[in-house]
């Protein structure tokens, strides 16, 4: 049997920006994660099995489109790969915000190659993972495949003609809570949506943008100091951005307000945002009363994380 797992991830700084060049933060969150295991088939056939997703099918039946399909074959094409089962499962909640898609594929691509005995480097592992993105999301940074492939908190920029991808230290551990809105989003509409915006009206978008960024590396240079107080009041301002970018929502909006008003040293939505989830940044005494407020304003799926 092989198994292989991936993170699920939060972006500190920086969503939606980072798919016009500007830098962005993103950490792993090692405590929901996606598993992919490799038994041996019965038959000649490869079997895809995702209780979550309610499949179970072979690879053919699913067809290239079914994202976990599409996983497998970026390892190899159909005619190298040998028969096999491929089981997947996830903690992580789906179109949350929290990387689930990307993830699932980067549990997959790990686990066929160990099975054919290819050499999986995660900047390989992370491009294939990639190429999938593409796939369902149409114009993905690259920062969410980055950060659950390389499972540590990544400073990332997209740009030609490689990424610029940069591991930075964590002076003081961030303690964040993460809270859901229960509410499914689809990233590919909302990056969709933003990019309609910025078609229409250019220089507020790329003013937008600018302003992300600027967060993105000021934060960068906080919480290589440490400097919490700081991290928080870059949180507070990057949320007012995505707001005006209409990426948030009044759900989104309720819980960091919730967070904010108990207690915690900033808070934003994070992710493609109009559902999935918000971080708040806490400290250790603050975090009870700060998961209350979240419980009481309708949070769902509260997990706390460590950034370090
Ligand atoms: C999604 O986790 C982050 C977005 O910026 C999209 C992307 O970077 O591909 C909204």
């Amino acid at each position: 049997m092989i198994k292989a797992t991936a993170p699920g991830k939060v972006i500190l700084f920086g969503e939606h920006a980072v798919v016009y060049g500007r830098p962005a933060i993103a950490a792993p969150v090692g405590q929901v994660r996606a598993t992919a295991v490799i038994t041996p088939s019965p038959d000649t056939d490869i079997h895809l099995i995702a209780p979550d997703l309610n499949l179970a099918a072979t690879l053919n039946e699913a067809g290239q489109d079914n994202p976990l399909a599409a996983a497998v074959l970026q390892v190899a094409p159909f005619h190298q790969l040998p028969p096999f089962i491929l089981t997947v499962t996830s903690q992580i909640p789906i179109a949350s915000g929290m990387g689930s898609g990307a993830a699932i594929t980067a549990a997959i691509i790990r686990a066929v190659a160990h099975y054919l005995g290819l050499p999986a480097s995660n900047e390989w592992v992370s491009d294939l993972t990639y190429e999938v993105e593409k796939l369902h999301h149409g114009t993905p940074s690259g920062i969410d495949n980055t950060v659950v492939t390389y499972e540590q908190p990544v400073y990332f920029v997209r740009q030609q003609p490689q990424n610029r991808i940069e591991a930075f230290r964590v002076a003081r551990p961030l303690r964040l809570l993460i809270a859901g809105t229960g509410i499914r989003s689809s990233t590919k509409v909302v990056v969709g949506d933003v990019r309609r915006q910025w078609q229409a009206n250019p220089p507020r978008f790329e003013a937008l943008f600018d302003g992300c960024g600027q967060i993105a590396d000021q934060a960068r240079a906080a919480i290589e100091q440490g400097d919490l107080a700081e991290i928080g009041r870059l949180m507070n301002q990057n949320h007012a951005l995505l707001q005006e970018m209409t990426v948030s929502s009044p759900d989104l909006d309720r819980l960091v307000t919730a967070a904010l008003q108990a207690g915690a040293l900033g808070a934003k939505m994070s992710g493609a945002g109009r559902g999935g989830n918000i971080i708040a940044l806490v400290e250790a005494e603050g975090e009870t009363a700060v998961r209350e407020a979240l419980l009481m304003n309708r949070g769902t799926a509260i997990l706390s994380s460590v950034v370090e």
